[in-house]
């Protein structure tokens, strides 16, 4: 796809008040395409891809011309999908359904029933393809998202290569990209060769490798706070922050995906990816441009300088547990044995806590504590920077009563914004202090509220904007770090796991992962 270029932010729709921000990370321009579903039928069409292209739609940022074609299984119609993508629109779209733009999204809507492994499936689809972009003068660009299990990418990339929908990149010809979900394997081994297999049918440039925590607003924005004011960066290294604390905690238990959790886990299904990446982008040195692959580099720099955790260092830096049956938002839920689907002596962890260490100059000695698990007392993620004490001097002089620390959290969801906690004279004529906080909410200051993460990506790939995607060599640098721990777990050969009640923030061996180094978790 011979891409064009935009003006920088053309695109965009523009903070309601203040100077308007340059859109950073987005020089290219969406094209006419058709993006194919593989994986129509399901949960990530319905909930998050159909309503992410409607609210596309709706802020007028969507290429003037373009198609969806659901691939699945169940036997629907075009007329069922439709019906479908309306129903999952209205349940879940950002914005409220618009009548009267409706009708033109939903005639750009069609559907093949077909499964991945029947080898005839492809030749139907070259030709629907074909049918549906002569009959909408679509250019041909294609954009395959293949919303299924991993276990399934090879076949279907195979598929694709032997009916000719896929070339090699070639900016005279339209364009085939693919996008894929993760987890992207289950190990260092299973992630190389599931990207072999794509690699062997895609060029790198054409495959999308979706981390949806990088097309959140706030995370977006970690790379503006840090490097688009002067006051952050001189202090972000290990003479002024103390440590760091980095918390995706759930309110939800495992719910309808038994059977995948269970495969997998916190550690895989959230650290290996989600927050690692949002580690990245906490601890990255300055990159000197914003091309997708400088700063890709430059994330990818952290996981590489990540202190091994591995063999006897597994039982000192890592916790894992489950959950036991308790109440959350004051509604019961069962233990993680007990729920549906799951084996009663499973030892999948739902939850995970891990200390490391990012290994270079800038982070020398400063640890991460990260945390992540299901069935906690609310859904809330963010990440917290501690700065060191000031010497015990004027007002820190009381060694029973410290003062608190300053801290910088910055909140990812819900509620985005950031907050600063300093340490202020409460009026009256003793000099008595007291910890405020500055406040900032994304909500008060920007009107409209934030596109969800799907509408950026969807957005990027139709522009070839690979900034806020994965690149295999980091899948495989953050997969060769967790597999350590996998492996030194499974030595560990428990069976059963520590347990945290439903409802709580987690077992007290978490609790003491933090308080050996004399310090605590945060209170969310
Ligand atoms: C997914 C995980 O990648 O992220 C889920 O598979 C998890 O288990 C989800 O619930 C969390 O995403 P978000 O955007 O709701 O924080």
């Amino acid at each position: 796809m011979a891409a064009t270029r935009s003006g920088g932010d053309a695109t965009m729709p523009q903070p309601a008040q203040g100077h308007s921000l340059p859109d950073f990370g987005r020089h290219l321009k969406p094209e006419p395409c058709t993006l194919v579903i593989f994986g129509g039928s399901g949960d990530l069409a319905h909930r998050k891809l159909v309503p992410a292209l409607y609210n596309l739609l709706l802020d007028g940022v969507l290429p003037p011309n373009y198609a969806v074609l659901g691939i699945g299984r169940k036997p629907l119609s075009d007329l069922d999908f439709r019906a479908s993508s309306r129903d999952g629109v209205v349940k879940y779209s950002r914005q409220e359904l618009a009548e009267s733009k409706w009708g033109d999204f939903e005639r750009r809507l069609f559907y093949l029933s077909g499964a991945i492994d029947d080898s005839t499936s492809y030749g139907k689809i070259r030709a629907r393809l074909e049918k549906i972009e002569a009959d909408l003068k679509l250019p041909g660009h294609r954009i395959f998202y293949l919303a299924i299990p991993s276990t399934s990418f090879a076949t279907a990339c195979e598929g694709l290569q032997r009916a000719g929908l896929t070339h090699p990149p070639d900016d005279t010809a339209p364009c085939s990209r693919v996008i894929v979900e993760k987890p992207i394997g289950h190990d260092l081994a299973s992630a190389r060769q599931i990207n072999a297999t794509i690699g062997s049918v895609f060029d790198e440039s054409q495959i999308f490798r979706i981390d949806h925590y990088l097309g959140k607003e706030t995370v977006q924005n970690l790379l503006v706070l840090r490097f688009a004011n002067s006051i952050f960066e001189p202090i972000w290294n290990h003479k002024y922050i103390d440590h760091v604390q980095i918390t995706v905690s759930e309110a939800e238990g495992v719910g309808t995906r038994a059977t995948y959790y269970e495969g997998s886990g916190a550690l895989r299904d959230m650290m290996q990816n989600h927050i690692l990446q949002l580690l990245c982008l906490v601890a990255m040195e300055p990159p000197y441009s914003l091309d997708p692959d400088v700063v890709r580099n430059a994330r990818i720099d952290v996981l590489r300088g990540l202190r091994p955790i591995a063999g006897k260092d597994v039982e000192h830096f890592t916790v894992r547990a489950q959950y036991s049956r308790g109440k959350v938002h004051g509604i019961e839920i069962p233990g993680y044995r007990r729920e549906a689907g799951i084996h009663p002596d499973s030892t999948t962890e739902t939850y995970a806590a891990l200390k490391l260490f990012v290994e270079n100059w800038r982070w020398a000695g400063v640890p991460f504590y990260l945390r992540t698990g299901k069935a906690m007392p609310k859904r809330a993620s963010e990440i917290a920077v501690q700065f060191k004490d000031i010497p015990q001097i004027l007002f820190n002089t009381n060694p029973a009563a410290p003062l608190a620390p300053n801290v910088l959290t910055l909140r990812i969801q819900p509620e985005e914004g950031l907050s600063l906690r300093i340490i202020s004279k409460v009026p009256g004529s003793k000099a008595r202090t007291n910890p405020v906080e500055m406040d900032f909410k994304y909500g008060d200051v920007f009107a409209a509220p934030s596109p969800e993460a799907y509408e950026r990506l969807l957005l990027d790939v139709m522009a070839g904007d690979a900034s806020l995607f994965m690149r295999r060599d980091a899948v495989e640098a953050s997969w060769a770090w967790i597999t350590d721990i996998l492996e030194g777990w499974a030595q560990q050969s428990l069976r059963s796991l520590p347990e945290y009640q439903a409802g709580t923030w987690g077992p007290v061996e978490a609790d003491r992962l933090i308080q050996n180094d004399g310090r605590t978790w945060r209170t969310l």
